[in-house]
């Protein structure tokens, strides 16, 4: 989901924000930190990315298609074997450092910001594996709060550190499906398989372009230098999200079992039309922006592959409304952000702008000509502190290496 560690606002862990961030400063300065805060010596740093959507936004628990990369943010974990039977975890923003007992089959506890790591031990434990015992120390890049899945991120970092300590590798669709699990069961959010695939598969150039039913991702160049994506975080998070998101997650699973069909792949928006009654509001809206949403992103691949922008563009446009009025995901900041960039439009080097992750929210993507990029960021961010009177954080960002150990 898109807050890591912040189930309770009191435990919100949100990573320290590096507005320029270089992944080998990142990694040198937690080596530095473990040593600081726990006096250890990394032997085993692995860094994971968050990720920005493209398109096909709250269809992946619907077997949709969804077009994410992986950012150029990393969280990144320095750390080492302790000798002991104990983890103990901590980070560059809290004092806390979270003791986990090895011996046993990890639960949910406290402090709630470590479930993320305990989820991702215990699938490694339900896997047969024994962890010895570690030290380690998390630094991230990855705004948090933002919808750019911070918490994938760490949960990715976490099972390729256990990969490096247990010398051992897993496939990574298995390593990516751990990582969901892990957020179902210790983070409490039914989160689809996006976020964990684009972190896990990613690759420098490159979208992970999902078929969420078949669980295929497929690696679509993504190198023109003329375009750029920005990324505009809002700086708002609205607390209600988790419960949002399972909420419409479920009006989904409504929706097709009044459908009678097995899958939304087997919908079309004429079957939604035929029983907008039955389907009821807003279970009838919520089916309309999956069938519209399978079909735009497939459109939108397509678009891409062919460099057509002046249809890519409308398709992130028809994205954004339909998450705004059918889905009901947006807020007022994230519709104020597309806002000024549908201003700017196409003349003004804007391709498409939308909300991006799972909103209530969170960050907007545009797409936009390199050439005009700055100028556009600027304007965005001008505008739209105008507007709202809050500071956003805007930064270009490209497709990066998925979840990797260093050094390796
Ligand atoms: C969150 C979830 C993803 C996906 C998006 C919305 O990021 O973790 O699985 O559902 O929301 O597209």
């Amino acid at each position: 989901m898109t807050t890591p560690l912040a189930l309770n606002p009191a435990n919100r862990f949100t990573p320290m924000l590096q507005i320029n961030p270089d992944l080998t400063d990142l990694v040198s300065d937690a080596a530095v930190g473990l040593a600081t805060r726990l006096k250890s010596k990394a032997t085993i740093t692995a860094a994971a990315p968050g990720r920005v959507n493209l398109i096909g936004e709250h269809i992946d628990y619907c077997d949709g298609f969804v077009m994410p990369f992986a950012i150029d943010r990393y969280i990144v974990i320095a750390g080492c074997a302790n000798g002991t039977t104990e983890a103990r975890i901590t980070s560059a923003i809290s004092e806390e450092i979270a003791i986990l007992d090895l011996t046993k089959t990890q639960e949910v506890g406290e402090p709630k910001w470590a479930n993320y790591l305990r989820g991702v031990i215990r699938g490694f434990q339900d896997r047969g594996h024994h962890i010895p015992g570690f030290d380690a120390y998390i630094l991230s890049s990855v705004p948090g709060g933002a919808g750019l899945s911070s918490s994938a991120a760490l949960e990715c970092a976490t099972a390729t550190f256990l990969e490096g300590l247990l010398d051992t590798v897993l496939d990574t669709r298995e390593k990516a499906l751990l990582c969901q699990k892990a957020e179902h069961d210790f983070a409490h959010v039914p989160c689809g398989i996006m976020d964990q695939f684009a972190s896990a598969f990613g690759k420098p150039n490159r979208l992970v372009l999902i078929d969420c039913q078949s669980g295929e991702p497929e690696l679509v160049p993504f190198e023109n230098p003329d375009l750029t994506v920005l990324i505009s975080n809002t700086m708002v998070h609205h607390e209600l999200s988790d419960g949002g998101y399972a909420a419409r997650r479920k009006h989904t699973e409504d929706g097709l079992a009044i459908l009678g069909k097995a899958s939304w792949r087997d919908v079309n928006a004429s079957d939604v039309q035929t029983h907008w009654e039955k389907l009821g509001d807003p279970i009838n809206r919520r089916s309309r922006h999956v069938v519209g949403e399978i079909s735009r992103t497939i459109a939108a691949a397509s678009a891409l592959a062919r460099n057509d922008f002046e249809t890519l563009g409308p398709l992130m446009a028809a994205s954004h409304d339909s998450l705004r009025d059918d889905f009901e995901v947006s807020c007022k900041e994230l519709d104020i952000m597309v806002e000024i960039a549908r201003k700017i439009g196409r003349n003004g080097g804007v391709i498409g702008a939308r909300m991006t992750g799972g909103g209530f929210g969170g960050s907007t993507v545009t797409l936009c000509e390199s050439r005009k990029a700055s100028e556009i960021a600027n304007t965005l961010a001008s505008e739209y502190e105008k507007a709202t009177g809050i500071k956003p954080q805007i930064f270009a960002s490209r497709p990066s290496l998925g979840a990797h150990l260093i050094g390796k």
